[in-house]
């Protein structure tokens, strides 16, 4: 197999259509042709329409005239004028079918690396140390992933940078409380199976926060506890690296069970600017950009007010001389550009976050460190809701765990899987279920669109029916199995043999998958990917019932089979850059 990229239909018509205007209007040259797929036709051309004020004409005269200069150019097999001047366009069926064999023959389908080069900091997960990952951290991690996934495969060169929140005064206190009982268990070693030391340590963090509250003494010897951690004291030091350690371990249980790329060296957490923090704010306090205020040191936004009216600021130093969040994101954002050379900066967190970026990005541009060639961008996101569309809370009223979560997926997606196949050996019930459970729940975090809350249904999660994961690894198996059955040839493709309708609208959109990863770079929305891949199964399913495959002859059924066989890898594809595994069979 090469590795070549294979221009879609789709493209190859618009780049005609463009050059077939820019003959007819010279003034035109270059417009956008606004090509898209129609039910009239395999694509339509609805630029007369768009351009028509421009060239001070009627639409259906572009359109004519346009046509006139196409004359069955470059992949247009057939074109009419229809309506007020849309251009029905036709791909000549040996296109189509070559389509097919070009995309076969290329280990990347024919997709391109259009983010080649670029070089982007990808900030996602972000889970606080001594503190539970909960349904909250699940879908910056999820989407996170996916989109370092597809920009990974489009050629960007992506940092993952996992901001764990690892600095900050409650370390003092924590640390302190932990030397006071030195009884405590936490350790991951320690603990039975099944618990985990964040939540043994989220736990004695909430009695030393209690402690902090109700005794003064332990209060003051809290606050000595974080200027000896500030003053690198060897011992404290040692304490806190063993609780990031702790914690740590306890997020790389979910991360591998999730199977995210996050790696050990992807964790670059608070802390690790803490050493730039005094000098990103002398560099701002020296350019005018962050000023004394009562003590503190803020920025005011020259963009956003507050409901008083007031300019929004943003912390840079606290009065009693401590950094914070704000602070933080201000060193990192500066250190991922002018270190890193990062030109694409994105941060996925909820949209709750969404002021606070807005601020970081709008100081990094006075400063002078965001300039025009950087683009960053805050990838917000909605929140998960619990089954019944309220706010996610255990029976209890406590927090979700994300384990649990992913406990109650696996078992219910097993029960499903059972269902189907009852003589199924347990061994392997228990992999497809993992398979099948985890991918539900990615699925269904990541074809919700980005900013809109959704409910955490996992019934219809694993259901094998509707738009979720479960049917979409179902599709891919049934196709491996339609493959297995033929004995699995390596067929070439005919490009003079027939073309039904369901055969078209297939390859069709098997063409289009480039196109759609393109879509998900743009927007940096996984849920279009989602949606390309249902709509890909169910075409897959229109045409397996229209055309059968083992009982067809010959180059009928040669170029059946390469069909499968491109739609079998497509959605494995696609559903690995959702961060989804394809079982062979479930
Ligand atoms: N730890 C933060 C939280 O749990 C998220 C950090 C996001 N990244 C950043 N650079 N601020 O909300």
């Amino acid at each position: 197999m090469s590795n070549h990229e294979v221009p879609s239909l789709s493209d190859q018509v618009a780049a005609t259509v463009s050059e077939a205007i820019g003959r007819a209007y010279p003034e035109l040259a270059g417009a956008d042709p606004v090509v898209r797929r129609s039910d009239h036709a395999d694509f339509q051309s609805n630029a007369a329409l768009a351009l028509a004020k421009r060239a001070r004409t009627k639409p259906a005269d572009i359109a004519t005239r346009t046509l006139s200069e196409l004359g069955g150019a470059g992949a247009i097999g057939a074109v009419a004028v229809s309506g007020p001047g849309f251009l029905n366009i036709s791909v000549a069926d040996r296109r189509v079918w070559e389509q097919v064999a070009a995309r076969l023959a290329e280990k990347r389908l024919g997709v391109g690396e259009s983010e080649a080069g670029r070089r982007t900091v990808l900030d996602y997960s972000a889970p606080n140390v001594a503190k539970e990952m909960h349904v909250g951290h699940l879908r910056t991690t999820i989407i996170g992933d996916s989109i370092a996934r597809v920009l990974g495969f489009l050629g960007a060169d992506v940092l993952r940078r996992n901001h764990l929140g690892d600095w900050g005064t409650q370390f003092g206190m924590l640390i302190q409380y932990l030397d006071e009982h030195p009884d405590a268990t936490w350790h991951h070693d320690e603990l039975g199976a099944g618990a985990s030391s964040v939540s043994a340590l989220d736990g004695l963090y909430r009695q030393a926060r209690a402690a902090f509250d109700a005794d003064p003494a332990f209060a003051d010897r809290s606050r000595a506890r974080v200027v000896a951690l500030q003053a690198g004291d060897t011992e404290t030091v040692a304490r806190w690296r063993e609780i990031v350690a702790e914690s740590e371990k306890a997020f790389r249980e979910i991360y591998d069970r999730l199977g995210v790329l996050l790696t050990p060296e992807d964790s670059v957490g608070e802390s690790f600017y803490n050493p730039m923090l005094a000098d990103t704010v002398a560099e701002l306090l020296a350019a005018g950009i962050a000023v004394e205020s009562e003590g503190a040191v803020v920025i005011f936004s020259e963009e956003v007010t507050g409901p008083d009216g007031q300019p929004v600021p943003l912390m840079v130093r606290k009065r009693d001389g401590g950094y914070g969040y704000d602070t933080t994101d201000l060193a990192t954002i500066r250190h991922r550009i002018r270190d890193l050379k990062a030109d694409w900066l994105l941060y996925v967190t909820d949209s709750r976050q969404a002021l606070h970026f807005r601020l970081i990005f709008e100081a990094a541009r006075r400063a002078g460190w965001l300039t025009d060639d950087v683009d960053a961008e805050h990838i917000a996101y909605g929140t998960v809701l619990g089954p019944d569309g309220r706010p996610f809370k255990t029976r209890a009223g406590g927090t979700v765990r994300l384990m649990d979560l992913l406990d109650d997926a696996v078992a219910r997606a097993r029960a499903v899987v059972a269902e189907k196949n009852p003589d199924m050996a347990p061994v392997e019930l228990d992999a497809i279920a993992e398979q099948a459970g985890i991918g539900a729940v990615k699925y269904a975090d990541l074809s919700t669109s980005r900013v809109k809350d959704y409910a955490f249904d996992v019934d219809r999660m694993v259901s094998f029916t509707g738009n979720t994961g479960v049917y979409l690894q179902y599709a891919h198996t049934r196709i491996r199995s339609i493959l297995r059955r033929a004995g699995d040839p390596e067929t070439t493709v005919v490009p003079d043999g027939p073309l039904e309708p369901a055969e078209r609208a297939l390859a069709l959109e098997l063409d289009a998958y480039a196109g759609v990863l393109a879509e998900v770079a743009a927007t940096l929305e996984p849920h279009r990917l989602c949606g390309y891949l249902y709509d890909l199964a169910r075409d897959f399913t229109t045409f397996y019932e229209a055309c059968p495959v083992l009982k067809a002859e010959d180059t009928v059924r040669a170029n059946r089979l390469a069909l499968c066989r491109l739609t079998a890898r497509t959605l494995e594809h696609g559903l690995g850059l959702l961060g989804i595994t394809a079982p062979e069979r479930m």
